[in-house]
């Protein structure tokens, strides 16, 4: 018997929905975008983002069921993204979830977001299976990850400071680019010059997986406004090229490394950031050298969508990982966790 699930993931500024069959077919995803009122402050607005939550999470939830031609009777379940995020905005669609569950009389299944963001990629290719090494790169998260199984994975290497899509952002305000800055700093860099301005490397020397980007963040602002104070303006796109090769050149042999370390053969991306030309040119070179196969979803899939939630969703439920009605919400937590398990001892 297929299984139906339909998803909310509300973790941040988009309100989105998506029901799958059977993990791995979309029958629809439907996504509200908040990023241009967002965009008027230069960041997403944490309270403002819940509101607009509750305002469209049942309009986004109704059209995803038009859309998947299916009834309310049909679904086995209903999922929400539950950790990690904006707290007030993972709650709205929690909350949604959890009573459409109950009215509908099935289960309830806890996401976490960055399992989500891997199982992108099963969304995209409809064979691949674990194990393998799994890189999330997004606004909020920058990570290395030895997936095992669907719903069992280890942080191999994560960021210490800023998220590699935090960086981006932050150097792209300060060039005057329209936010979020990721995009419009990768399009740029295809006309610059990446060996104009020497960048540090975004890597903790002492440990082989993880990273920093708070220093590279600084280093490209201080030398935005440096030229400033003299009078002089940089070149944005030389810069931009310096910004986005010092991130893959950081993240690639580290994500290379951790697969071989872990005997993985196939590695995957995902994430805002793994829409990133430069981070996808460096990945596909260096792991065919290394002999590795790599999955790199489609740019629609990197980014935050209903459609990951509801394909990591069906692993969870299969894997039995369901939610009572008490499931609470998390703002931070590694994805090794199982959500539903979850104490915060709050
Ligand atoms: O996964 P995502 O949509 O949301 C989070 O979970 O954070 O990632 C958003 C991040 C933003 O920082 C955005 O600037 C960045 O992904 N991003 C990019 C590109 N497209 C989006 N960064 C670099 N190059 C891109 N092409
Ligand atoms: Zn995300």
């Amino acid at each position: 018997m297929s299984k139906l699930i339909l998803a909310i993931e509300s973790s941040c500024d988009e309100t989105a929905c998506a029901v799958s069959r059977d993990g791995r077919e979309i029958l629809a995803d439907v996504v509200y975008s908040q990023a241009d009122m967002h965009a008027l402050y230069g960041g997403v607005v944490p309270e403002i983002a819940s509101r607009k939550h509750i305002e469209k999470v049942s309009l986004v939830a109704e059209q995803a069921v038009k859309q998947a031609g299916v009834r309310l009777s049909d679904l086995d379940a209903v999922a929400a993204t539950c950790a990690p995020g904006l707290i007030g905005a993972l709650l709205v669609g929690a909350n949604f979830a959890k009573a459409a569950a109950l009215a509908l009389n099935v289960p309830f299944v806890p996401v976490h977001h960055i399992r989500g963001h891997v199982a992108a990629n099963y969304v995209a290719f409809p064979q691949l299976e674990p194990p393998m090494t799994a890189l999330v790169a997004s606004g909020g998260h920058t990570v290395i990850l030895d997936v095992a199984d669907y719903t069992h994975m280890t942080v191999v290497g994560a960021s210490r400071d800023d998220a590699a899509g935090e960086a981006f952002d932050k150097i792209g305000r300060v060039l005057g680019l329209p936010y979020p800055g990721g995009a419009a700093l990768d399009a740029l860099s295809r006309e610059g010059d990446p060996d104009k301005y020497p960048l540090p490397p975004a890597v903790i020397r002492d440990h082989p997986y993880d990273f920093s980007f708070s220093g590279l963040k600084t280093a490209a602002v201080n030398l935005i406004h440096n030229a400033g104070q003299k009078g002089q303006a940089v070149n944005r796109a030389d810069l931009a090229a310096a910004v986005s090769r010092t991130v893959a050149q950081s993240v690639v042999p580290r994500v290379v490394a951790a697969a071989k370390d872990h005997g993985r053969r196939r590695v995957c991306a995902a994430g805002g950031v793994a829409a990133n030309s430069t981070l996808r040119a460096l990945l596909e070179e260096e792991c065919r050298k290394a002999g590795l196969e790599l999955y790199l979803p489609p740019l629609k899939l990197c980014g935050d969508n209903g459609s990951m939630i509801a394909c990591q969703a069906y692993f969870e439920y299969m894997a039995g990982n369901l939610g009572d009605p008490s499931q609470n919400c998390f703002a931070t937590l590694p994805a090794s966790e199982d959500v539903c398990r979850y104490e915060s001892g709050m």
